[in-house]
Parts: C-alpha cells; sequence; structure tokens
C-alpha cells in the first residue's frame, strides 16, 4: 500500500531545488517512459518500500507504543534500499524472507516505478573490517563465483521484460575501492589489490547490470573522514578513473557517486567551515578531530571528488551525479548545537559546535547520539541526484561481542571491536573508545535500542501527529 509521504522541503537550506519522489498517481499520469535511460533516476520517481523493513519498523513500534512508537511508525513512509549481501539473498533462501524477484514483484504490486539495491558480495569482502566479512574468498575462486552465482543471477533476474519499467538503482560494492587506497596493511584487502579482485569485480558487476536501459549504477566512494586527506583522495581519483575506463561499454556506464553508505557524517555542518580561524588555527587543524582534513562534511568533500573526476585524462562525463545516505547523518535531539559556540579555544569552539557528536571522525559503529537524518529526496542541492536512505535506519552495524555462528548469525558475521562500547580503540580511530550502542545483534540483523534512539534524534524530527 501507498502512503504520502512527507518531504522536508521547508527545513533544508537548499530547498529551493529540492523535489519529492512523487507518489505513484502522479508518477503514471505524468512521468517519461522508465525504460528509457534517465540521468537523474529519482526526479518522478516512487520507490519501492521494503515490506520486511516495513514489517520490522512496524513491530518496533508496536513494541515501544505511546509518542515514540507513533514516531517510529513513520519510518515506514519511506523508501530504502535491500541489501543484496550474499547469494542467498538473491535467491531467497538460507532465512532471507524473499528473493530479489520477490522483492520486485512487491515492488510492481505496490505502484513503485523505482527500487534501490546494494550489490554487496565481492570475494573478500569488508576486508578491513570484521563485522561485515562476506562469504567469497579470492583463494577460493570467489571471483569467479561473484560473476557466475551473483551478479549474472542478479542479472537474469532484472532483465526480465515485466521489471523493464522499473528503474533500478544500485549501490556498487560500499568501502571496497576505498579500501584498496588506505587499508592495503589488512591481508584481506592487499590480496584484493594484488589480484584485482575488487577492481575486476565492480567493473563486471557495472559492465553486466548496466547492460539493460532501466538500471543505474552508483560507485562508493566512502565518506570525508576516509578520503578527505589529500593523500587519500588524489590516489582514490585515479583509481576511479582507472576503473572507469575498463567498465565494458566505458565509463559512461556509471550514473554517479554515492558517499557516507551506513555511515553517520554530516551533508554540512551548519555553524562552522574548515578554514574558520579561531585563535590562528583553522578549524580543520584540530588534532583528533578533522586531523588537518581538507573536508569537514560530505556536500564539499563529495562535490570535490566529483569536479575532480570529470576532469583531465579518463574523466567521467559531466553528467554524473551524487547521492548521500543520509538514513543516519541527522544529530538531531538534545545535544544538538544551535549556533556556534562562542569560545575562543580551537578544540572547545569545535567539539561545542559540530552537530556530529562522535568521539571520533573514524568510529563507525552503532554510534550512540546519532539520528535518522533528511529524508529521501530528489535534486537536494546541485550535483546531487539524490538524498537517500540506503542502511536503513534500525539495522545492527555489528555485534558488541562475539556471536557464535548459530541462530542469532545465520551467516557467521565475525566481531569488529569498533563495535564494542568497552574497546579502546585502535591507530583508525585515534586510540579512542568506539562510541558505539552495547548489546547489539550482527550487522544487518534488528536492533531495537538503536531505531529507538535515531528516531528520538532525528533530524528533522519526526512530529508524532504525522502519520
Ligand atoms: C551490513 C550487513 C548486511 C546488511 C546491511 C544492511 O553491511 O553486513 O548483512 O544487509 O548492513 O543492514
Amino acid at each position: 500500500m501507498q502512503t504520502s509521504r512527507r518531504t522536508f522541503l521547508g527545513n533544508m537550506a537548499a530547498s529551493a531545488v529540492a523535489a519529492p519522489f512523487l507518489t505513484p498517481s502522479r508518477v503514471w499520469s505524468a512521468a517519461p517512459q522508465a525504460d528509457a535511460h534517465l540521468e537523474n533516476p529519482f526526479v518522478g520517481a516512487s520507490f519501492y518500500r521494503n515490506v520486511d523493513y516495513v514489517a520490522s519498523v512496524k513491530a518496533a513500534a508496536d513494541l515501544q507504543g505511546g509518542t515514540l512508537g507513533k514516531q517510529m511508525r513513520q519510518v515506514a513512509n519511506y523508501p530504502t534500499f535491500v541489501w543484496l549481501d550474499s547469494i542467498a539473498a538473491v535467491n531467497g533462501t538460507n532465512g532471507y524472507p524473499r528473493s530479489l524477484a520477490g522483492h520486485l514483484d512487491q515492488a510492481l504490486e505496490q505502484g513503485a516505478n523505482a527500487i534501490g539495491i546494494v550489490i554487496y558480495n565481492l570475494p573478500n569482502r569488508d576486508g578491513s573490517a570484521l563485522a561485515s566479512n562476506g562469504e567469497l574468498l579470492i583463494a577460493q575462486k570467489g571471483l569467479s563465483r561473484y560473476k557466475s552465482e551473483y551478479i549474472d543471477a542478479i542479472f537474469n533476474t532484472i532483465k526480465q521484460p515485466k521489471y523493464g519499467k522499473l528503474r533500478i538503482v544500485m549501490v556498487i560494492e560500499p568501502d571496497s575501492l576505498p579500501n584498496l587506497v588506505t587499508n592495503l596493511s589488512f591481508a584481506k584487502v592487499k590480496e584484493a589489490k594484488t589480484s584485482g579482485a575488487y577492481v575486476q569485480g565492480v567493473q563486471y558487476a557495472v559492465g553486466t547490470l548496466r547492460s539493460i536501459s532501466n538500471t543505474y549504477a552508483y560507485i562508493d566512494v566512502a565518506h570525508a573522514a576516509w578520503l578527505g586527506w589529500a593523500s587519500n583522495f588524489k590516489p582514490f581519483v585515479d583509481l576511479l578513473k582507472e576503473v572507469g575506463t575498463d567498465i565494458p561499454g566505458g565509463n559512461s556506464k556509471v550514473d554517479g557517486f554515492i558517499s557516507n553508505t551506513s555511515n553517520y557524517n554530516p551533508f554540512v555542518e551548519p555553524y562552522l567551515t574548515a578554514d574558520q580561524q579561531i585563535k590562528g588555527q583553522s578549524v580543520r587543524s584540530l588534532p583528533g578531530w578533522y586531523d588537518s582534513n581538507d573536508f569537514i562534511d560530505e556536500q564539499s568533500y563529495a562535490t570535490a571528488l566529483r569536479n575532480a573526476l570529470i576532469k583531465g585524462s579518463g574523466a567521467y562525463s559531466t553528467s554524473v551525479g551524487l547521492l548521500l545516505d543520509t538514513s543516519r547523518n541527522g544529530w538531531g535531539g538534545p545535544n544538538r548545537p544551535t549556533g556556534p559556540s562562542p569560545s575562543t579555544d580551537l578544540g572547545e569552539f569545535v567539539r561545542a559546535t559540530t552537530i556530529d557528536k562522535r568521539i571520533h571522525k573514524g568510529n563507525w559503529g552503532n554510534q550512540n547520539g546519532a539520528g535518522i537524518g533528511a529524508r529521501p529526496v530528489a535534486n537536494p542541492a546541485a550535483n546531487y541526484h539524490a538524498f537517500v536512505w540506503v542502511k536503513p535506519p534500525g539495522e545492527s552495524d555489528g555485534s558488541s561481542s562475539l556471536i557464535p555462528t548459530g541462530p542469532d548469525n545465520p551467516s557467521g558475521k565475525g566481531f569488529d571491536p569498533m563495535c564494542d562500547p568497552k574497546y579502546q580503540g585502535n591507530s583508525l580511530n585515534g586510540n579512542n573508545l568506539t562510541g558505539a550502542m552495547p548489546n547489539a545483534p550482527v550487522a544487518g540483523r534488528w536492533f531495537q535500542a538503536q531505531f529507538a534512539q535515531l528516531v528520538q534524534n532525528a533530524f528533522p524530527a519526526f512530529e508524532p501527529a504525522e502519520k
């Protein structure tokens, strides 16, 4: 069933150009044929609401009750992406509630004309972390299995004529190419680099799946607090250009790039700028927080990346657009600043002024204090195709202690201490506490306490009176 969706036009800086995803009735009367390839597939789109996610949200709201329960229920009105995180996820086996075809059928049933999916199963996946380790290994013919049992299976499903008018928007392999830039000290990433498996896997995925005109590919580009320093940024631009050149059909098969997938980084920091000076020191220089990063938020990072990618040799088309995962980067609630701090001490000023209240920008596991961010919307800002909810709010980033393979961990997900609130950290987060919420289930599983917090700290807030 379709329900009308709230947009947030009045609440955001770029509201003048923002356009809501349309309701189905408007789509059928006004939208162009979806089987022509569009520059921005979000305009005039009515996205599928994942029926299984909607069921989780409704169950969570029933369990919670009261005002917060009513606020929770509204989350079900917004589209989230379907994560194809294993071969079984495509086929709907091994405990997955439905197959990819099952989701596509549900999308048609809802009268949707678009669906978001995440391609996430490279061999040696999540090679620098442990919480979302994949099922395929390079050393065990993982790349050829990725192609034949995973990408080809997706292709054979989506190419069916009955899905020809669905715009199939694909997020391509979160964290994989970024890992090749900074995380070669991890054996699994090193093997991905020396074997070429990540690069070839991404090229095969995009080339195969984009050989159909109603599909759209957005490559994951991590986030500012990972690749924002010039020493990471420049090699990453080169890598993305190199990857694009050898995609079957060329780099015009790439429709754009997505940043902040499953992360918590703000679109903009509303009350401070990178080069603002506090007693002669720039904001971005703050040790232990921005650490001289060139970019303190996602809009500046992704825009600079896009600018670099559409220039020079191996340039991408100027039609490429940006996406931002805003599912958990709202940072609302009682701790959100309402303006700049009066402090003239750099550290105090920055910490009191940023809306991002993490302990360290490298923290990523179930962050305590986070809130749902901007609602999915088309054309939110210059060069942005959309804000989207890729990570479904309420699904865990990883367990806070080891959960053995079994009913609570059917796919054998590992334990990454970055999801343990007691872990003291490592060089990747400046040896800080992780800021993770306690008692988390394995990655992808429902985490009721986190969902409650994400809804309570949503920005814009969910009005209890909305339906
Ligand atoms: C994580 C999990 C994956 C899940 C996804 C969305 O990356 O590893 O299984 O589908 O998050 O919650």
